[in-house]
């Protein structure tokens, strides 16, 4: 099975060629990402219309760049993936839409993936992990703990009721003066920083309720910032240390949290797991605080390679792959209409009062 993917929904054009040749481990033959970040650095966030824009002008090269470091052609590939939502919506116009010429032009069925399933799977792609197993997703648009127990089967068991984990990362930069993206500068500072120096806030550590939330993180940083303005290097160096350590902290018992429930709702799984995705999973001391649990608790911890836990299209070629070989290609996907809200789990209410806010929602 050859599955071409494509992933447009946010910052990233990308393609990639997933290979599955019968009961053999999957096969990356290539995985094309290019990176708007540049584009969008000066606005100190991504702008949808530029995003959009240069999806068009980059598809088509990134998609035949695919194919060349496959050695596939169109003729090889067994159906075309494109990731549908959730996302920036004029981002997944133009991978839909490309996708569904292709597909209309090889004569190849096409799938309709869901970013989130593409994320959830990753780890069975580089890890050949078994379901059920427990997933923390935390990247600049969303931070979710899910319970993937079968292709399509995913349960939310927390999710944010403010800002993402990466959203809170780069606005603390930005305050800060840092430069854009936030994450990687906010933690390249706290490596020089005192991070019991600002005793902040750990949003809902203890918390009955599972959810996440970080809003009030992020103003008690505005706050400690402006009361010791003008910041030296070793302010700005300290509140991130401190900042990182409140993050950490607050994530470690949430995800605690969720283990303990996975441990009663799984009984007989013999070594349960926690995965990561998302660029914050980037994050060494979030990496070692999560680790950390995970032994406490006995799963084992599972961080695929950061290419493919940040937005790539082989996360959405394995999907593509994954729904065909379970018979859930889904039917009539050519008038699949892009959704820029789609969530994962449509059991499992929107929380009140919340809503995913940036261009990353
Ligand atoms: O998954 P990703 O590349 O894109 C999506 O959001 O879909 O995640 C990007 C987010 C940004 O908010 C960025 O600041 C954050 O991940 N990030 C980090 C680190 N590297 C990237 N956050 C904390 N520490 C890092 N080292
Ligand atoms: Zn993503």
């Amino acid at each position: 099975m050859r599955v071409l993917g494509i992933e447009t929904s946010c910052d990233e054009t990308a393609a990639s060629i997933v290979a599955l040749d019968g009961g053999s481990a999957p096969e990356i033959l290539s995985n094309v990402v290019l990176s708007q970040i540049e584009e969008h650095a000066a606005f100190g966030g991504v702008v949808p219309e530029i995003a959009a824009r240069a999806h068009v002008e980059a598809l088509d090269g990134i998609v035949e760049a695919a194919l060349t470091d496959s050695a596939v052609s169109l003729d090889e590939v067994d159906a075309v993936a494109a990731t549908a939502g959730p996302g920036l919506v004029g981002g997944l116009i133009v991978g839909l839409m490309t996708a569904k010429a292709i597909a209309a032009a090889a004569n190849k069925p096409l799938i309709a993936i869901n970013h989130l399933e593409g994320h959830a799977l990753t780890a069975r792609l580089t890890d050949g992990l078994d379901f059920p197993y427990l997933l923390l997703l935390v990247s600049g648009g969303h931070t979710q703990i899910v319970a993937v127990r079968g292709v399509g089967d995913y349960q939310r068991w927390a999710t944010t009721i403010d800002d993402a984990l990466g959203e809170a990362f780069d606005k603390t930069a930005k305050m800060l003066g840092l430069p854009y993206p936030g994450g990687p500068n906010v933690e390249k500072a706290a490596a020089k920083g005192d991070a019991s120096r600002f005793a902040f806030p750990r949003p809902m550590k203890g918390s009955a309720q599972p959810d996440f939330s970080f809003s009030g993180l992020k103003t008690a940083v505005r706050q400690a910032a402006t009361v010791i303005a003008p910041l030296s290097d070793q302010d700005v160096a300290d509140i991130c240390a401190s900042f990182q350590a409140a993050v950490a902290d607050a994530l470690g018992d949430r995800v605690a949290r969720a283990l303990a429930r996975f441990r009663k709702e799984f009984p007989d799984k013999a070594k349960p797991a926690l995965v990561v995705a998302g660029g914050v999973a980037a994050n060494r001391t979030i990496k070692a605080t999560l680790e950390a649990r995970c032994s406490k608790a006995g799963f084992a911890f599972v961080a695929p390679p950061q290419k493919l836990c940040t937005d790539n299209a082989a996360m959405i070629a394995w999907a593509g792959i994954e729904r065909l070989r379970a018979g859930m290609a889904g039917e009539n996907a050519a008038d699949f209409a892009p959704r820029s809200r789609w969530p994962l789990d449509s059991i499992s209410a929107p929380l009140v009062g919340s809503g995913r806010r940036g261009a990353k929602a």
